[in-house]
């Protein structure tokens, strides 16, 4: 388990499960996400399995200190030769959106990934109208290197997406 000081990161169990379910069905929440489908328990399932083959794609449930789970998030794509990896998350329970949950299991991650598993580049794409995302990103250290122009068709119109990364020597407690 990662402890960070609000939050805590541990390993998702198959009883998570049915609570990644409530949380991806919610418009509010994969608005801001790649998924568009409605979500059922049957492809939850597969998805668990298949991630518990994958060596490359390692995902924590995010909880606060009191042993609630508020959100999901991963290391992606990780790619020991080149020393990189490409975060994902999200906070499920929107009553914690903007409390600092977020910067604060960001930061826990990007510890274990730049102390622990020796990466040197943790990256990721945000759509650009998530204000709040690019905002805890930043307090994170992550920059902006560049912008996908309408790289996401949301909502009836074209959206850009950003490039953001952070780089181990670049990289702050
Ligand atoms: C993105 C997310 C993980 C951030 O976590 P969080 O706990 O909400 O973020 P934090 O509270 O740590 O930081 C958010 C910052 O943005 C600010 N903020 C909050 N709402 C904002 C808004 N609508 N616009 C701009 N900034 C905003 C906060 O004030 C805070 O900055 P500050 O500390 O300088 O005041 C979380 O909001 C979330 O899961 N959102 C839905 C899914 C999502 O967007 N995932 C990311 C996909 S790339």
């Amino acid at each position: 388990m990662l402890r960070g000081r609000k939050v805590r990161l541990r390993a998702p169990e198959r009883e998570d499960l049915p609570l990644f379910v409530r949380w991806l069905n919610d418009t509010e929440v994969t608005r801001y996400l790649t998924l568009y489908w409605p979500l059922s328990m049957a492809e939850e399932e597969q998805w668990f399995e298949n991630l518990l083959k994958r060596e490359n794609d390692r995902v924590f449930v995010i909880e606060t200190e009191e042993g609630k789970p508020i959100g999901n998030m991963g290391l992606h794509n990780i790619d020991w030769k080149n020393r990189k990896a490409v975060l994902g998350i999200f906070i499920g329970e929107k009553d914690y959106w903007g409390k600092g949950y977020g910067t604060d299991a960001i930061k826990t991650l990007l510890r274990f990934a730049f102390e622990e598993l020796n990466l040197n580049r943790v990256e990721l794409r945000v759509f650009e109208f998530n204000t709040r995302a690019i905002r805890c990103y930043e307090k994170c250290g992550f920059v902006t290197e560049g912008r996908l122009r309408q790289s996401l068709f949301r909502n009836g119109r074209y959206h850009d997406e950003l490039v953001m990364a952070v780089l181990r020597e670049e990289w702050k407690v």
